[in-house]
């Protein structure tokens, strides 16, 4: 409880301030919500009236009929209001929701990898999708409907103490016991609403994770213990609806019960103030006894519906703190540097450099090294040597603590990011395919890029026939991360991609995995194509590869060994020579 327990007012007004952008539909939510509230108990006074005067004692036909009328207008009157009211206020809220979502991807666009590493998707994909759904609520049925729920709440009791105040005080009297009904409830529901909350992160995290995995899932036969850690979840999350639900199915008929005991006390009034009088007399008591019951209905049924909408006010600004969370982390690269000039045909040259993921736990240590423009330079390393590691240095995917990476004589980090990226390609070592076709998939939805220019650099990579075999073609679609197409067939693709973009540096990171003959030929010549003429990283598992390359470094434990060309280790005799040999005699 505590400070929890109540409305994080900062996160309520952040929230609300998005209303700015929407004046003209803001304020026509609210007219049509206001001019909703008073129809209403306007309705009741003239009832009670029709039935003291014109019912009862029906010698006014024409007058009856004419009153009729009017109610059956007001009633038509209060439908379109409704409709435009309930209209506009949807429309208001969708369109902030709509802003806030974007403000909040193009957010998460921006973040540094490393945010990636320790955030599970499932997380983010709550924040994005269902996080902003309850947040829509404080806008649409939330926000102004409470607004029209009091204002409609007040002009019925202002005329209910006009018509008789000594009635309404006697109805009032339950009031009290709602009030505090109503605190207890509100109390119930914020808890559950909370743990809901954190019951559908922790479901879609699963969900998301467990369907990306499935293989292994199945191939390990995990499915009965995933199902038992499903059902689990699944239960925590139906526990935290059921409370919610729990507390509704208590609440509301405390309400009725209530409602029922003004209304009791309504009667017992009029039989007294009944007894002993004539018909006439008795007529417009009986008016208004009629026109005080409903009007205890439309009483207690908007100070029900807030307790509602303050659960649903809540809901929203619970989801909505987590998402403001998002929004004000700075994970992203902050000094994104201004150099857009510089000249990329120049040396890459690393000097001291060191590198942790985590903190002092050195990946990369003392890295010195130089690669001339224009060159190829290969890396080789036992898995985990931290090849994969420099690279994604080189395109700052992370930030190294200490030395630095110079490109001539400008300092790496100096350089606008976008323009830095323009300029080097990296074909990673997982290959991400997007869900799409495989035309998609090489310009990445960019509309410099034509289909010939696809074409083109597909055959000087020489994977166009390999392409042209796939079903269709250039049209085919990759499914979900490229499952349609085996791991050499993504890392051609991937070449391809890398290629159309003509960057100045080109690095290939080599997937692990071993492909069949076909496509490592085709790939180990797309090499040789991507990087002539360029500067060029290349890690390669494959010792063939990069026989030819101008220079070779050896990586141990994040380290330099050795470098020097093939002919020159092999002369050497350390560790190249002994991991060429293992090759060597394995094929
Ligand atoms: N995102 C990360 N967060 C923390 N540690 C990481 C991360 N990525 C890699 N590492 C660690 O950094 C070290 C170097 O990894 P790296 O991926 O650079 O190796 P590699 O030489 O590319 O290996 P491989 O040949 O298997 O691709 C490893 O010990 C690894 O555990
Ligand atoms: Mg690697």
């Amino acid at each position: 409880m505590g400070k929890k327990s109540k409305i994080n007012y900062k996160v309520f007004i952040r929230l609300l301030s998005y209303w700015k952008s929407y004046k003209t539909l803001f304020f026509i939510s609210i007219l049509t919500t206001v001019l909703l509230a008073i129809p209403g108990p306007i309705r009741p006074k003239i009832i009670g009236q029709m039935v003291g005067k014109y019912i009862i004692d029906s010698k006014n036909p024409n007058e009856l009929l004419f009153w009729t009328l009017i109610v059956i207008g007001l009633l038509v009157l209060e439908a379109g209001l409704r409709f435009l009211s309930s209209y506009f206020s949807n429309l208001f809220a969708q369109s902030i929701i709509r802003d806030l979502r974007k403000q909040l991807m193009s957010h998460i666009l921006t973040f540094r990898i490393k945010y990636f590493d320790k955030t599970p998707v499932g997380t983010l994909i709550t924040r994005v999708v269902s996080d902003l759904e309850a947040i829509t609520e404080v806008f649409s049925s939330g926000m102004i409907a409470v607004a029209g729920e009091l204002i409609s709440l007040f002009f019925a009791i202002s005329l209910m103490f006009y018509t008789n105040w000594a009635l309404t005080l006697l109805v009032l009297l339950p009031i009290p016991l709602l009030i505090l009904a109503t605190r207890i409830f509100a109390r119930m529901i914020r808890k559950s609403y909370q743990q809901e909350a954190v019951q559908v992160t922790t479901l879609n995290v699963f969900v998301q994770e467990r369907i990306t995995g499935m293989s292994i899932v199945q191939l390990f036969n995990r499915r009965e213990r995933e199902l038992d850690n499903f059902k689990e979840i699944n239960k925590g999350h139906r526990q935290a609806h059921i409370k919610a639900i729990g507390a509704n199915s208590i609440f509301f008929p405390v309400v009725e019960l209530l409602s029922s005991l003004s209304i009791a006390c309504l009667l017992v009034w009029g039989a007294l103030k009944t007894q002993g009088k004539t018909a006439v007399e008795i007529r417009l008591e009986f008016g208004e006894i009629i026109a005080f019951i409903l009007w205890v209905h439309m009483l207690f049924r908007p100070i029900r519906m807030l307790a509602d909408k303050f659960n649903i006010l809540q809901r929203g600004t619970v989801r909505a703190e987590r998402v403001f969370e998002i929004i004000d982390l700075e994970d992203n690269i902050q000094n994104s540097g201004s150099n857009k000039n510089c000249d990329f045909d120049a040396s890459i040259r690393f000097d001291h450099l060191f590198f942790a993921y985590n903190h002092e736990d050195w990946v990369l240590k003392d890295i010195n090294l130089k690669i001339e423009a224009g060159t190829t330079v290969a890396f080789v390393g036992a898995t985990g040597a931290g090849k994969s590691s420099l690279v994604n240095l080189l395109g700052r995917f992370y930030e190294h603590q200490k030395g630095d990476i110079y490109l001539g004589e400008t300092k790496l980090s100096q350089i606008d990011l976008n323009y830095l990226r323009k300029n080097i390609a990296i074909v990673l070592q997982d290959v991400f395919l997007f869900s799409g076709t495989v035309l998609d998939n090489i310009t990445l939805g960019n509309k410099d890029i034509s289909r010939e220019d696809v074409i083109e650099a597909s055959k000087s990579v020489g994977v166009h026939e390999f392409i042209m075999k796939l079903p269709k073609g250039y049209d085919s679609e990759v499914g979900e991360n490229g499952g349609a197409l085996s791991t050499g067939q993504r890392q051609l693709l991937s070449f391809v991609r890398a290629f159309v973009y003509n960057p100045h540096i080109l690095i290939l990171d080599e997937a692990t995995s071993s492909v069949d003959n076909e496509s490592e030929e085709l790939i180990q010549k797309a090499t040789e194509k991507l990087t002539k003429g360029r500067t060029s990283i290349v890690i390669a598992h494959r010792l063939s590869t990069i026989k030819n390359a101008d220079k070779i470094v050896v990586l141990d434990k994040g380290e330099i060994k050795e470098q020097g060309t093939h002919a020159e280790l092999l002369k050497h005799g350390g560790f190249y020579k002994t991991l060429y040999e293992m090759q060597f005699s394995e094929d």
